[in-house]
């Protein structure tokens, strides 16, 4: 429900976002926002402090920007936490990251619970420490009755690897008969990977400046709109998501048609 009064309230000190939220029309709220939160690293390096400063910062924003996705009616809220690519990072900043989850739902996890959030992660766990794995798996079983915003952490998460995954699995359910080449469509396909019951995302993020996909959710964003800007991830704040989602609603989506 797009609740504008407590949008307001909780954005009272700031008199642009006010204005921006006024604009913001219920029905053109994206249903699917997915997130590449890019520029921790340089946020941190700018204010000479050690990179995992800045994804410590970065984990304050997800807060922020959870909550007020949240609060505007937005359904699927997906954020690329780390990729597949991103183990090749030094020990000490990937030990760093594997324990933000923990500290995140470990302080988040009981408002999760009552703002009616559902938590998912999308990756693959195999490769995942013990205890980073825990803190997720206890905030999906939490939280797996809310009905409200699904935040779907994107934690070892990669998209080739996925589709490779979806592909194999396809093929293993072909020769024990459970599907045939007919009746493989792109719907059914689309229920083989990881976004599985989740609609494909309306809007994509990128902070930092950096214009590309790394790996992200290839097939699903097949149609959705991008929105790139310069600011970095731990200096974003609901007036760029705000902004975001006013430059998207003025956008004319044609999914290929005229
Ligand atoms: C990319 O910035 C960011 C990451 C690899 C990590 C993103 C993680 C967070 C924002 C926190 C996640 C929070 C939870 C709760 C899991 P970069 O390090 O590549 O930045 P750079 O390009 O400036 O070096």
């Amino acid at each position: 429900m797009f609740d504008k009064m407590k949008l307001w309230k909780n954005n009272i000190d700031s008199s642009d976002l006010q204005e921006r939220i006024i604009k913001l029309k219920e029905q053109q709220v994206p249903s699917h926002v997915a997130i590449i939160m890019d520029g921790n690293g340089r946020w941190a390096k700018k204010r000479s402090l050690p990179r995992v400063a800045g994804h410590h910062e970065g984990m304050k924003v997800v807060r922020k920007i959870t909550r007020f996705a949240n609060n505007l009616g937005v359904k699927t809220l997906t954020l690329y936490a780390f990729s597949t690519e991103n183990w090749k990072r030094p020990k000490m900043e990937v030990d760093f990251l594997m324990k933000l989850p923990e500290e995140f739902l470990g302080t988040f996890l009981p408002e999760l619970v009552q703002e009616n959030v559902q938590v998912r992660m999308m990756g693959n766990k195999d490769f995942l420490p013990k205890f980073t794995l825990n803190s997720i798996e206890k905030a999906i079983e939490a939280t797996k009755h809310n009905d409200g915003l699904v935040l779907n952490f994107a934690m070892n998460y990669g998209s080739r690897a996925e589709i490779l995954e979806a592909v194999k699995h396809v093929l293993t359910d072909s020769r024990s008969g459970i599907i045939d080449e007919e009746q493989l469509t792109e719907e059914v396909f689309s229920s083989y990977l990881m976004t599985d019951g989740m609609s494909d995302p309306d809007l994509l993020i990128r902070t930092s400046g950096e214009i590309r996909l790394s790996n992200f959710m290839l097939w699903q964003l097949a149609y959705s709109e991008f929105w790139f800007t310069d600011v970095l991830w731990p200096d974003f704040n609901e007036n760029h998501f705000a902004e975001a989602v006013e430059v998207f609603q003025k956008r004319q989506r044609r999914f290929g048609g005229v």
